[in-house]
C-alpha cells in the first residue's frame, strides 16, 4: 500500500475502536517505523511489506488500549528522549512545571553546583532535566521499583548525564536520614485518590499502580516525607512538589505543619496550579 492510503486504514481502524486522537498516533507511529519526520509530505511512495506490517501491529498493540508511549517506547521530556514501556510512568508535560520552579530557584539564589534529590524518580525525567540544565549540579534520583529503575538507568545514559541512582524507599526514616545538606528536594510521588483510581482512563490503567495511588486522598506521600526529607534539607533549603488538581490548600497545610516558609505555587500549562516550592528556614 502507498503511505496515505495505509494512513487512511490505520486511522480507520482506530476510528472503529474509538481509539482518542488516532491521527496523532498514526502519525508518530508513521513517523517511527519510517524514520521520517513528515511521513505524509510523499504520500504516493509505497510502504515496504515488512514496514507496513510493523505499523499494523503497533496500530493493533494501540487498539487493544496500550498507550501510544509503551508502544514507540520512548517519549519526550523537556525535549530529551526517555525510555518508557510498561512498568515506569510516562512523563507528563505538567511534570515540566517543577523543572522551571527549580531552575526559577537556582537563578535566584545564585547557587552554583546545587545538591539536588529527585525522589520517586520513575523515568527520572525529573533528575536527567535538572542535570542537562545545570551540568555543576550533583543530581541523585531515588526509585523503588526495580521495574521503574531499569528506565531510570537506561535513560541516564541515553542522555548522557552523571546522576547517581539510588533503589530506597521514600517512606522510610531510616533511609531518609542518610541524606544531608540538600539544597533541592523535588518529588512527583504518587497523588491519586482512591476514588480517582476508579476513574482512570484505560490507557491510563496500563502503567503501574504504585505510581499513581496516593492513599484514600492521594496525600500519603506528602504527609511521610515532608517531615522525614525537611532534614534533608539545608537552611534556606527548598522543598519541591507536584501534586493533583485541586490539592493545594491541604498540601499547604502540610508544609506549614512542617514549619516551611516562603510557599509558592505554579500553574501548568493547562492552569492548572500544579506545584509548589517552599523553604526550609529552620536549621
Ligand atoms: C507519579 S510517579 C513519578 C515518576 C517521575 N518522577 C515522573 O515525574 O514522571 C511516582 C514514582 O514513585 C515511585 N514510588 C512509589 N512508592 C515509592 C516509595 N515508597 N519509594 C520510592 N519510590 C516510590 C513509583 O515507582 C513511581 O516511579
Amino acid at each position: 500500500m502507498v503511505r496515505q492510503s495505509l494512513y487512511r486504514y490505520c486511522v480507520e481502524l482506530m476510528e472503529k475502536a474509538e481509539i482518542p486522537d488516532c491521527g496523532f498516533d498514526t502519525l508518530c507511529i508513521f513517523q517511527d517505523v519510517l524514520e521520517d519526520k513528515m511521513p505524509l509530505f510523499q504520500p504516493e511512495m509505497e510502504v515496504p511489506a515488512d514496514k507496513e506490517s510493523a505499523i499494523l501491529d503497533m496500530v493493533n498493540k494501540r487498539i487493544s488500549g496500550i498507550p501510544l508511549q509503551y508502544i514507540l517506547g520512548e517519549w519526550e521530556f523537556w525535549g530529551l528522549p526517555m525510555k518508557v514501556g510498561e512498568g515506569v510512568l510516562i512523563p507528563r508535560p505538567d511534570t515540566e512545571t517543577l523543572i522551571e520552579d527549580i531552575l526559577g530557584i537556582v537563578r535566584e539564589k545564585q547557587l552554583k553546583s546545587p545538591k539536588i534529590a529527585d525522589l520517586c524518580s520513575g523515568s527520572g525525567c525529573i533528575a536527567i532535566a535538572l542535570q542537562k540544565e545545570i551540568p555543576t549540579a550533583q543530581v541523585c534520583a531515588v526509585e523503588l521499583s526495580e521495574k521503574a529503575l531499569v528506565y531510570l538507568r537506561q535513560n541516564t545514559e541515553l542522555n548522557s548525564v552523571p546522576v547517581e541512582i539510588i533503589r530506597g524507599d521514600v517512606l522510610s526514616a531510616e533511609f531518609a536520614a542518610d541524606f544531608r545538606d540538600f539544597d533541592i528536594i523535588a518529588s512527583n510521588p504518587p497523588y491519586l485518590t482512591a476514588q480517582d483510581m476508579t476513574e482512570l482512563q484505560s490507557e491510563v490503567q496500563k502503567e503501574p499502580q504504585s505510581a499513581l495511588f496516593g492513599g484514600n486522598d492521594g496525600l500519603d506521600f506528602y504527609r511521610s516525607m515532608t517531615p522525614l526529607w525537611k532534614n534533608a534539607l539545608k537552611k534556606g533549603g527548598c522543598l519541591c512538589y507536584e501534586f493533583g488538581m485541586g490539592q493545594e490548600e491541604d498540601i499547604k497545610l502540610i508544609l506549614e505543619e512542617n514549619n516551611f516558609a516562603n510557599i509558592k505555587f505554579s500553574r501548568d500549562g493547562g492552569g492548572i496550579i500544579r506545584t509548589v516550592t517552599a523553604e526550609k528556614t529552620e536549621v
